[in-house]
């Protein structure tokens, strides 16, 4: 086996796929790239940008905007992760609000958008090393992943877990509204037409709705010690 493997985390929304990507690079020593976040920044992007306006989102005109959004990411040691700038501006706290997770799965739809993000993220990742969490990592970003999770969590406990979340950051989304963000957006990620959220046929399966972090932990180091016997 390869000494710096890439790891693919693919699952539902809310399923705590950037918490065990996190730990999981943390303990590798690898990068964690969370993929998520740069289908976000481009939502937000359109949003401050008016290109989202009136509920109402202009595709073409995103499309054309498409070369104007520079996405980059800058390690921040107090979080333990890298943080997300659009254009040069901090945008970590603001891709999570109630608003971006509302039109993130439309944007994320667009094939354009798409083309753009997963090629930054195939040479974010080309020398190995890399935990990468999102919908298509192993279905399309790296096919040739050595290892694949695909999460999974009872949708009412994801929705439980999300709504703590923007809480405490002071975020007033009821938990009815949160639970019917996240049925929307598997909804909206599995039927898309441009690489919708399917578990790749060699990823192995992780319902973590009543585990703990560190028994997830304990999950993957199995699996990955199954790779290297
Ligand atoms: O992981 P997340 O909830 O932060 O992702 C936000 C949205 O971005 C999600 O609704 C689907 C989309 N997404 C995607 O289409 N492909 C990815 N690799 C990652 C996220």
């Amino acid at each position: 086996m390869k000494n710096k493997l890439t790891i693919a985390v693919d699952g539902f929304s809310s399923c705590g796929k950037s918490t065990f990507a996190k730990k999981i690079a943390a303990q590798m020593g690898y990068v964690f790239i969370d993929t998520g976040a740069m289908y976000r920044a481009v939502t937000l992007y359109a949003i401050d940008n008016g290109i989202i306006a009136d509920g109402i989102l202009d595709q073409q005109q995103l499309i054309e905007r498409l070369d104007d959004i520079e996405i980059s990411f800058r390690y921040n040691k107090h979080r333990g992760a890298a943080d997300i700038y659009v254009n040069g501006d901090l945008a970590e706290g603001r891709i999570r609000t109630i608003e971006v997770s509302n039109y993130v799965s439309e944007v994320s739809s667009i094939g354009e958008v798409r083309r753009k993000l997963v090629a930054m993220q195939q040479q974010m990742g080309r020398d190995g090393g890399v935990v990468l969490d999102g919908r298509d990592i192993g279905t399309v970003v790296f096919p040739n992943a050595e290892i694949k999770i695909f999460m999974t969590a009872d949708p009412m406990v994801r929705a439980q877990r999300r709504y703590k979340e923007l809480q405490a950051k002071g975020d007033n989304a009821t938990l009815e509204e949160v639970y019917q963000n996240v049925v929307a957006r598997d909804e909206a990620d599995q039927s898309r037409a441009i690489s919708p959220l399917r578990k790749a046929d060699d990823a192995i399966v992780l319902d973590n709705s009543y585990m703990t972090v560190e028994e997830q932990m304990e999950f993957f180091l199995k699996l990955y010690q199954q790779q290297c016997e």
